[in-house]
């Protein structure tokens, strides 16, 4: 049965990259605990990495065959790490067509922390929403590792930033990165208070809770504001009016992860901007279990990054 977890032959489109760091997604959590579609396993998890490749530092581009539209992925599309063998290993083998320069500024650990969720926020935020520097934005459930990449991309394209949390010390972390203010999703009136304390409505959300607390959205939109999402960890959604989305022309905008054309732009804009994306704790690739215990806690704030001993 192992052998199926032993790596393919690479042929000449791919490289093997030597992983010095891989983190994690709720994805892979999701996986083990058997809440993920069409699970296939045996398989090595893991969609981020970071390592070397012919002397160069270099990230992997989290999915395969994006597909020719900007628009959606296609068909074939899929998240690296499930059914392919994923990056919680030493050694990777994967199309060359996947592999990007690593900004020079990073850790192998930041580097490692940045490829889905940043992706995934990029996509959520810049293609999707079409933030404008000025706007005002609130992102939902801000110790995710999507919510905070969105929270810096936010706050470097010269935007305001609101977020909650259900714990109010990563209220106080997001706004020592910037954050004007924030609220506990854990209070009833949770809506209530943003609006009194931002003092103005919101031309972007970005959520992944979606959920009852989803309803209260278009509330708090300002006239024309959108609504990214990416991710339905609550589940369906009760209560939602429809007449503020309409007359408000409020639009509803779901995203998933982006094409290699987004995460090469995004790329740019962390290089240029000098971001780093938050790392909440490291563990060794070893101790792989430990992170994902602790994911299941959600205690982090920030990603959980896996380091290879080499
Ligand atoms: N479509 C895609 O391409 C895509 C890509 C990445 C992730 N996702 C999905 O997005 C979700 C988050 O993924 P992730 O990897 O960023 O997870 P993560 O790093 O584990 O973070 C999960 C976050 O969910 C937040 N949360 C929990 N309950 C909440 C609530 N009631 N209201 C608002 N936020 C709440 C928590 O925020 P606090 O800690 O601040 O309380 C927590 O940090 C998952 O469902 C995942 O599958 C989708």
């Amino acid at each position: 049965m192992f052998d199926e977890l032993l790596p393919t032959l690479p042929c000449e489109t791919d490289a093997q990259v030597n992983l010095k760091a891989s983190a994690l997604n709720h994805r892979d959590l999701f996986i083990t605990q058997g809440l993920y579609a069409g699970i296939k396993i045996p398989c090595v998890l893991g969609s981020d990495g970071a390592g070397e490749w012919n002397g160069q530092r270099v990230l992997i581009y989290p999915a395969l065959e994006w597909g020719s539209s900007p628009n959606h992925q296609g068909k074939h599309f899929r998240v690296l790490g499930m059914p392919e063998h994923g990056t919680f290993a030493e050694q990777i083998t994967i199309p060359k067509a996947n592999i990007y320069a690593m900004p020079e500024h990073l850790s192998w650990e930041e580097g490692a922390a940045l490829p889905l969720a940043g992706l995934t926020a990029w996509r959520t935020l810049m293609s999707r929403c079409q933030l404008q520097p000025g706007e005002k934005v609130f992102i939902t459930g801000i110790g995710g590792g999507v919510a905070l990449m969105a929270m810096q991309f936010a706050l470097a394209s010269g935007a305001e930033v609101w977020v909650s949390s259900g714990n109010a010390q990563k209220i106080e972390q997001a706004k020592a990165l910037g954050a004007a203010g924030g609220v506990s999703y854990r209070e009833s009136d949770w809506d209530k208070q943003l609006k009194q304390q931002s003092g103005s409505g919101f031309d972007v959300i970005i959520d992944s809770a979606g959920g009852d607390g989803f309803a209260l959205f278009p509330g708090l939109c300002n006239p024309g504001a959108r609504i990214g999402f990416y991710g339905g960890t609550l589940g369906k959604v009760n209560g939602l009016s429809l007449q503020p989305i309409f007359w408000k022309q409020i639009s509803l905008l779901g995203s998933t992860m982006g094409s290699p054309t987004e995460f090469a732009e995004m790329l740019k804009f962390v290089e240029k901007h000098q971001i780093r994306p938050v790392v909440d704790c490291m563990f060794p690739l070893s101790q792989g279990n430990a992170a994902f215990d602790h994911m299941e806690t959600g205690g982090q704030f920030g990603k959980i990054v896996l380091q290879n001993t080499l």
